[in-house]
């Protein structure tokens, strides 16, 4: 045929060649003139060797060694608080506060979740956690009435867990880990919350099918960490035989209990003139008034419990970590604490000032998420981080990824004062950080169970200080990172505990 036309195999590869070259230099010049009109400057470029192999080795050592974060600040003290550096792929770094307003608030049409969608895909579906555009957004809408107040300010579905709690914490002066309690307890609350039926770890009732599902659970939340730390070679994840079968697992285990909340469900609706038990709220039953899309609900379901367990439990953590180093911390906050009964109320919560600062300063110190990537879905601009004054707008490329950092801006020199790395729960009294502040997120995406953890959280802090009088640190050791879906702690939060004398 192209014989016929007189036209040679190798000229039609010429033009084929010279048309995507020309493709290309049009779309150089025209993103060009793009950040030309929109006054941006050029952002510095941290220097690497072998396509950045050199810095994505250097990252990987850091992150197994548990001083990835440091490394992170050590780069921001040599190159700036908004450079491009090569992470296995070309990547913008910032932990500028306006930057985050733009990626997370003004343009957020402008960018999206990326690769992570992809990487966790298997494990979580089409989920509000793993999802962008019109998926995110009725995924959004449909859990939204379940984060209501008054399901939230049910005060007494955590009662029962805090005291297993409590009755695992030793009262003869021995060293406890509570790191690993409170990601027991949250797993038991969280269970609860969700399905309906706690697993009871701490009670220490735990059936051999939660069992089964907590060890699935690990597997399979490791596997998408690997697969999101993959980038492009993410597939290999799907040689692994043990992280297949953990997934499968995992998603049979939540569809077989939204079949039996479904089946339930017909069943009190044939039997409408039987009133049901009073029950309280079950996060499942609630959605399923809804949608009775069975992969919707298991879907929704496994995102909500990825999104809030480890979060609560790590937050609680480093809380009790930084009190047993600050005796005169405790001392103030338990003061407070005592004035309310042994029962607070959500407004008793909401009302203790220094309760808030304590846990506005915990999660300053230690963001559950210090790292996390957005990508451009379009050519667009960040307002600061170029220039050789380092102030000017970045243009950044459709496909770029985005790598904003919540742990440098909350410790921000200019926003915190100069002791900013130190535990001052005091600085809350009259700051305002605005966009240096950012543990939930910002924006349309901001964490949607906020309310829901600063109460379970606060309702578990007081409980413990109505129950023990002191707290001691039995780790000499500064702290030490474990970075995985959520930031947490290598060394757990090793204390002993004085109870109440009575
Ligand atoms: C102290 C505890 C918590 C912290 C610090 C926290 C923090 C965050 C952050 C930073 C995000 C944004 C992630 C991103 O967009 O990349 C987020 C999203 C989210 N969080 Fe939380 N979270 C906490 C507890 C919870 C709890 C208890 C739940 C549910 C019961 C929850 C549910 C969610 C969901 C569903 C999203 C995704 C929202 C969306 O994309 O629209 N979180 N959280």
């Amino acid at each position: 045929m192209l014989d016929s036309l007189g036209i040679g195999y190798s000229t039609l590869l010429w033009v084929v060649i010279a048309s995507l070259g020309l493709l290309k230099l049009w779309r150089t010049l025209s993103d060009w003139g793009f950040a030309q009109r929109n006054g941006c400057g050029e952002v510095t470029k941290m220097p690497s060797y072998i396509f950045g192999l050199d810095i994505l080795w250097d990252f990987i050592k850091a992150t197994n060694n548990n001083y990835a974060i440091d490394l992170v600040e050590d780069w921001q003290r040599k190159f700036g608080r908004t450079f491009q550096l090569r992470l296995g792929r070309k990547l913008i770094l910032t932990s500028e506060p306006k930057n985050f307003q733009a990626i997370l608030a003004t343009q957020f049409e402008d960018f999206d979740l990326g690769s992570r969608n992809d990487a966790a895909h298997p494990m979580l579906g089409d989920g509000i956690f793993a999802s962008d555009g019109k998926i995110w957004e009725q995924s959004r809408a449909l859990l939204r009435p379940n984060f209501v107040r008054n399901q939230i300010a049910d005060i007494a579905v955590y009662e029962h867990h805090v005291s297993q709690l409590v009755k695992c914490m030793p009262v003869d002066g021995s060293t406890v880990d509570l790191q690993d309690l409170f990601y027991k307890m949250t797993i038991d609350s969280a269970t609860e919350f969700l399905f309906g039926r706690s697993f009871n770890t701490l009670g220490g009732r735990e059936s051999e099918a939660s069992k089964s599902f907590a060890k699935n659970w690990h597997i399979a939340s490791n596997g998408m960490i690997i697969r999101m730390r993959l980038g492009p070679l993410r597939w290999l994840s799907n040689l692994n035989r043990s992280y297949t079968k953990a997934i499968a697992a995992v998603r049979s285990f939540v569809r077989d209990v939204v079949q039996e909340a479904l089946e339930h469900k017909e069943l009190q609706e044939s039997n409408q003139d039987e009133k049901p038990p009073s029950q309280s709220y079950v996060f499942l039953h609630e959605l399923a008034t809804r949608t009775q899309d069975e992969k919707v609900l298991t879907d929704q379901l496994l995102n909500i419990l990825l999104a809030g367990r480890d979060t609560t439990a790590a937050f609680l953590s480093f809380t009790f970590f930084l009190l047993s180093r600050r005796e005169d911390v405790w001392s103030k906050l338990r003061a407070e604490v005592l004035n309310f009964d042994k029962r607070p109320s959500f407004e008793d919560l909401k009302s203790m000032k220094y309760l808030t600062w304590v846990m506005n300063e915990t999660l300053r110190l230690y963001p559950l998420i210090p790292l996390n990537v957005r990508m451009a879905n379009k050519r667009t601009v960040l307002p600061t981080g170029g220039g050789s004054c380092g102030t000017l707008p970045i243009f950044i490329s459709k496909g770029q990824e985005v790598m904003y950092c919540a742990y440098s801006a909350h410790r921000l020199p200019e926003v915190y004062g100069q002791d900013a790395s130190e535990f001052r729960p005091e600085r809350w009294e009259n700051l305002k950080p605005g966009w240096a502040y950012i543990p939930f997120n910002g924006g349309p995406r901001i964490c949607i169970g906020q309310q829901f953890a600063l109460t379970e959280a606060s309702y578990t802090i007081v409980r413990i200080l109505q129950e023990f009088e002191s707290i001691e640190s039995r780790d000499s050791e500064p702290f030490k990172e474990l970075i995985g879906l959520t930031l947490s702690m290598k060394n757990g939060a090793k204390v002993a505990l004085t109870p109440v004398q009575t």
